[in-house]
């Protein structure tokens, strides 16, 4: 029988490891890529997602953090240091208790999500609240990183990017090809410039006969690739991209433009929909944030942007359980019954 072994094991001789490099790892990759019928539907192709929550610790970043924690592990780290909205810092925590490793967290105050919070306080991790936005948490995060001993381990460092296009491997080993179409969320435009490194990558050596077009989707309120300049004070209700000034933001546009592909913006409400679709139609409950990529397809779809017949991918890219309270506002609310077969079987419609 055959047990995943992490990203690392299963694509060692495409990432930058030694034999001597110590593999911290929690098994992370090796995601579903799940038929999406609604979607499917809705816009006439052959519709994927890339169920990213199903990593370790709920999201897409496992993949970067084995690469940054077992780096920062080789090269005598004892510290590592991470600006988050919230995943980030949940990954970055228990990887660093995996290598033994102190982690420090800097997050913007009231602007994290609670199943976040709890994973980085549960793990262990020393956590800052800061009075700021995530992009003044990353400026301080870099500041600190520079003068003290203790590792980077956001998306700036190289070695995250690496670990993260191990997401584009998976879709092509799964499809066979890559796919025409690849969408996901942008915040600070780490992911779409590691799927885009990922997918070129396996063009150049012949196992993909193509790369996909890259479409990238901003929250309205925190747009600033969309609109051409930083935004001071991004505003969303999806915390995981609510990002003003993008760390990868040259990579990002550089992935869409030569990919032939493009970065828009969807609005909090086309996200709110996406995202109850998602959990309602396909069975699938992401976090708000990873809604975009869906509501970015939904939104093309409608004004005739999306010729039917496609091979698409939309990655989505945190679990719904860190962000449950957009579940539980204006879903239906559960009804209170007594010990009684009879008021159950009517309270649920049965007879
Ligand atoms: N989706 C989720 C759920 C995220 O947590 C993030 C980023 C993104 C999408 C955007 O990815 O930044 O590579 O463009 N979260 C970071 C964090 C910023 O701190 O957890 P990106």
């Amino acid at each position: 029988p055959h047990q995943w072994r992490g990203v690392i094991e299963e694509y060692r001789d495409r990432l930058p490891v030694t034999p001597d490099t110590p593999v911290v790892t929690l098994g992370e990759g090796g995601t579903p890529l799940v038929r999406a019928q609604v979607l499917s539907e809705r816009t006439g192709c052959e519709v994927y997602l890339k169920v990213e929550g199903a990593n370790p610790t709920g999201s897409f970043k496992d993949r970067g953090m084995t690469m940054a924690i077992s780096a920062a592990k080789e090269a005598g780290a004892q510290a590592v240091i991470c600006a988050s909205t919230g995943n980030t810092s949940a990954s970055a925590a228990a990887y660093a208790v995996r290598a033994g490793m102190v982690c420090a967290v800097l997050v913007p105050r009231g602007k994290i999500a609670p199943g976040k919070m709890g994973q980085a306080l549960v793990h262990g991790a020393r956590i800052l609240e800061v009075d700021g936005n995530f992009d003044d948490c990353l400026t301080l995060a870099r500041g600190l990183s520079e003068r003290y001993p203790v590792a980077l381990v956001n998306s700036v460092n190289p070695v995250r990017i690496e670990g993260q296009k191990t997401a584009a491997f998976e879709v092509v080993d799964a499809l066979g090809d890559a796919p025409d179409l690849h969408l996901l969320p942008v915040g600070n435009a780490g992911n779409i410039t590691a799927y885009w490194k990922g997918y070129r990558e396996y063009a150049a050596d012949g196992v993909a006969s193509r790369t996909p077009r890259m479409w990238g989707f901003q929250a309205a309120g925190a747009a600033p690739i969309v609109n051409g300049k930083p935004v001071a004070s991004p505003q969303t209700i999806a915390t995981a991209i609510r990002i003003g000034n993008p760390a990868s933001w040259r990579l990002a546009e550089e992935a869409r433009d030569a990919s032939g592909g493009l970065i828009e913006a969807v609005t909090d409400r086309q996200i709110l929909s996406a995202y109850r679709l998602l959990a309602s139609r396909e069975g699938v409950f992401v976090e708000p944030a990873s809604a975009a990529s869906a509501a970015g397809l939904l939104a093309a779809a409608e004004a005739g942007r999306v010729e039917p017949g496609q091979r698409i991918v939309c990655t989505v890219t945190g679990n719904g359980l860190k962000d449950p309270d957009w579940a539980v506002s204006g879903a239906p609310q559960p009804i209170t019954v007594p010990v009684d077969a009879d008021t159950a079987a009517k309270q649920l419609g049965l007879g």
